[in-house]
């Protein structure tokens, strides 16, 4: 498996690619991959001639107290598995490769950042949209890959290509989970064996919530508060939001009358999980 970590380089081999009529998918990681990225990527490589996996720690969407030191990597580990999902090559830049000394230009959105995760993260999608602007403006993909256990970094990239008419598809990918219904997660690693027992709670309370919708309750105020007591009966889980939004504007709504999104943020110990569903209303 071939691991790039120059842009320039990166640039010339897609330049090669291109003249040959090559089409290019783009799977955009942080490292530490499990089944999860491995599904994005058998995903892309199912829909494009060439796929780059970039696996780069983003320093900028970390707050100052978050894991960015202690963010778990293994680009030996990422590199197999690559290796076997079909990817074409690994995009592993140094942060002064991607990010000059004085930096001082960064990609960011009005709404959509502002509630969920952008309430305890208000920096985090600032420098999610600026680096994965970059890694489009470098790799120029045809498609570009996320996984919707990240339901709000998925809208958020599906408006900014829309903002800022990047050429590029948004394939949003469904969430994979271990066989106990844990969504995957490289941050699942930090979980001791009691944690990672009590880390299944987000999981089924949410479960609960999405059995009251399918069964007709609309009142997002009573589904919110059965997930919340849920959540609350695990002694080791603390919570960080338990929202139900609107699937595309991710604005709070009382009623489950469109698309919504149910999405929850959860400390078990100091493991921040999240994960969600989307449910869809019928007639
Ligand atoms: O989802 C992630 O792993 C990251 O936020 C991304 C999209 C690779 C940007 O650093």
């Amino acid at each position: 498996m071939q691991i790039i970590k120059n842009i320039e380089e990166l640039r010339s081999i897609i330049r090669e690619w291109r003249k040959e009529g090559f089409s290019v998918g783009l799977v955009p990681t942080m490292g530490y991959l499990h089944e999860g990225h491995k599904s994005l990527i058998v995903k892309a490589v199912s829909e494009n001639d060439r796929v780059v996996v970039s696996d780069f720690v983003n320093p900028t969407q970390f707050g100052v107290n978050e894991d960015l030191s202690s963010y778990p990597r293994d680009i030996d580990r990422d590199a197999a598995l690559c290796q076997k999902a079909g990817a074409s090559l690994i995009f592993h830049p140094e942060p002064e490769e991607m990010y000059f000394k004085d930096n001082c230009t960064f990609v960011d959105m009005d709404s959509l950042t502002k509630g969920l995760c952008g309430r305890t993260r208000p920096t985090h999608f600032r420098g999610v949209c600026t680096v994965v602007s970059k890694l489009f403006h470098i790799v120029t993909p045809d498609r570009a890959y996320f996984g919707e256990k990240d339901a709000q970094q998925l809208a958020v990239i599906r408006r900014m290509v829309r903002d800022l008419n990047f050429a590029i598809t948004i394939v949003g990918c469904p969430i994979v989970r271990e066989p106990d219904g844990l969504a995957m997660s490289s941050r699942n690693t930090y979980l001791n064996k009691e944690e990672r027992k009590a880390a299944l709670i987000l999981h089924k309370s949410l479960v609960i919530g999405e059995e009251m919708m399918k069964a007709g309750e609309r009142d997002a105020a009573a589904v919110k508060e059965a997930i919340t007591a849920n959540i609350e009966s695990e002694p080791l889980a603390r919570i960080d939001y338990v929202e139900i939004v609107d699937a595309e504007t991710l604005e709070n709504t009382a009623r489950i009358e469109r698309s919504v999104l149910t999405a929850a943020a959860v400390y078990i110990g100091s493991t921040r999980l999240i994960d969600n569903f989307t449910f869809q209303p019928q007639g």
